[in-house]
C-alpha cells in the first residue's frame, strides 16, 4: 500500500497541536492542548506564557497523536509545521521540535504558512471540495478574501486595515465584561439580543471593495457604551452583542458575495475561528442559497487553530515537492 501519512505540528499562538493526516483528507488523529484557561486571567494571550507552555506540551501532543493515529515516526512520510505568521516565540518551539523529529528520523521537514493551514481545514469534511475557489480567513490575527486558485497557490484580493474580525470580537466581549476569548461568548449572547437594537457603522472603504475595517465599530460599540455610562443608563449587553455581531457580519457576507460575483466564482469557503460564529454561518448561507453559490465551512473544532489543517496543508505541499532544509526559522509575519 501507498499511503502517505503527514504528522501536522501547529504552535503559533496559544494551542500546542498536532495530527496524523492520511492521503490529503483524512484525519487519523487531532490532539489540542489549549492554553486557553491559562491566558483567561490576564484577558488575552501572553506571549511569554504560550511559549513556555508550548515546550512543556509539545512532546506529549506528538506522542498522542502518533498513538492515537496507532501509527510510528517510522511510518510518517513527512513532518509538517506551522513557520509563520504567529508569535515568534510559540512558532520557534514548533519550528524547533519539527527539525530535530526530521533530522532524528531521517523524514522531509515541510514548512506550512498558519493561514494556509485554516483555508485547508475545508478540504477535511468536504471530499468534494477543489480549487479555483473563493475563501475569507476570519480568525483572531487574520481578515483576508483569497481565491484559492490551485492547492497551494493564493490570489488576496482583500484584507483588513486594521483590526481582524476576531480581534473586534475579543475587544467588544472584553468592553462589556464577557472575559477572554470573546467571540464564542457574543455569539452566545447576542441570541438573547435585538441585532436591530443599536446602529453600529459598517466601515467601507474608497477604491478597496474586498477590504475590511473593524476598528470604527469597535470604537462605536466604546462610544455607545460611554454615553449610557454619562446618562446613567445601564448598558444592554445582550443587544450590544448582537447589534456588533450584525454589523460585522453583514459586512463579511455583502463583501464575500460581491466578490464571488465579480469574480465568477461560485464556491465560497470559511476558514478560521470567527468561522465558526452562528450568524456569520446563517448569513452566508442565505446569502449563498439566494445567488446559488456552494457553500463550505469546517466543523468548529478544525476553525479554530489545529494540527490537521497543518498536516492537509503539508500533504498538498509535499506533493507539489516543498522541502524546507535545517536553516527553517520561524517567521513571524510570513506573508501568504
Ligand atoms: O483561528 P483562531 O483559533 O486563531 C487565530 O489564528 O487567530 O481564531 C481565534 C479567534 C478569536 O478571536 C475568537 O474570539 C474567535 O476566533 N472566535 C469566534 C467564535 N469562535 C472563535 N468569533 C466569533 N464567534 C465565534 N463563535
Ligand atoms: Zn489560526
Amino acid at each position: 500500500e501507498n499511503d502517505t501519512l503527514i504528522l501536522g505540528i501547529e504552535s503559533s499562538c496559544d494551542e500546542t497541536a498536532a495530527a496524523v493526516i492520511r492521503n490529503g483528507r483524512e484525519v487519523l488523529s487531532n490532539v489540542i492542548s489549549s492554553q486557553i484557561e491559562l491566558h483567561k486571567l490576564y484577558g488575552g494571550v501572553v506571549p511569554e506564557i504560550a511559549s513556555r507552555k508550548h515546550i512543556e506540551k509539545i512532546n506529549q501532543v506528538i506522542e498522542e497523536a502518533l498513538e492515537e493515529a496507532d501509527t510510528t515516526l517510522e511510518e510518517i512520510d513527512a513532518i509538517a509545521v506551522t513557520y509563520g505568521p504567529g508569535l515568534v516565540g510559540a512558532l520557534l518551539v514548533g519550528v524547533a521540535e519539527a527539525k530535530a523529529i526530521s533530522y532524528a528520523a531521517g523524514k522531509p521537514l515541510v514548512g506550512v504558512h498558519h493561514i494556509e493551514g485554516h483555508v485547508s481545514a475545508n478540504y477535511i469534511e468536504h471530499l468534494d471540495l477543489e480549487p479555483p475557489f473563493l475563501c475569507l480567513i476570519v480568525s483572531g490575527g487574520h481578515t483576508h478574501l483569497v481565491i484559492v486558485k490551485d492547492y497551494g497557490e493564493y490570489e488576496i484580493i482583500g484584507r483588513t486595515r486594521d483590526d481582524a474580525a476576531g480581534e473586534a470580537f475579543d475587544k467588544v466581549a472584553r468592553a462589556i465584561g464577557l472575559g477572554y476569548p470573546g467571540g464564542p461568548k457574543i455569539d452566545k449572547l447576542a441570541k438573547e439580543g435585538n441585532k436591530e437594537a443599536i446602529a453600529f457603522p459598517r466601515a467601507k472603504i474608497d477604491g478597496a471593495p474586498y477590504d475590511f475595517s473593524f476598528s470604527g465599530v469597535k470604537s462605536a460599540v466604546l462610544n455607545h457604551i460611554n454615553s449610557c455610562q454619562m446618562k446613567g443608563e445601564e448598558i444592554n449587553r445582550a443587544d450590544i452583542a448582537a447589534s456588533f455581531q450584525e454589523s460585522v457580519v453583514d459586512v463579511l457576507v455583502q463583501k464575500t458575495i460581491t466578490a464571488a460575483k465579480n469574480y465568477h466564482i461560485n464556491k465560497i469557503a470559511m476558514a478560521g475561528g470567527v468561522a465558526s460564529n452562528s450568524a456569520l454561518r446563517k448569513g452566508m448561507e442565505r446569502a449563498c442559497t439566494r445567488e446559488g453559490f456552494q457553500l463550505y465551512y469546517p466543523s468548529p473544532i478544525y476553525c479554530t487553530d489545529n494540527g490537521a489543517m497543518i498536516g492537509v496543508a503539508g500533504y498538498y505541499e509535499y506533493k507539489k515537492g516543498t522541502r524546507h532544509g535545517w536553516d527553517l526559522n520561524a517567521v513571524p509575519n510570513l506573508k501568504i
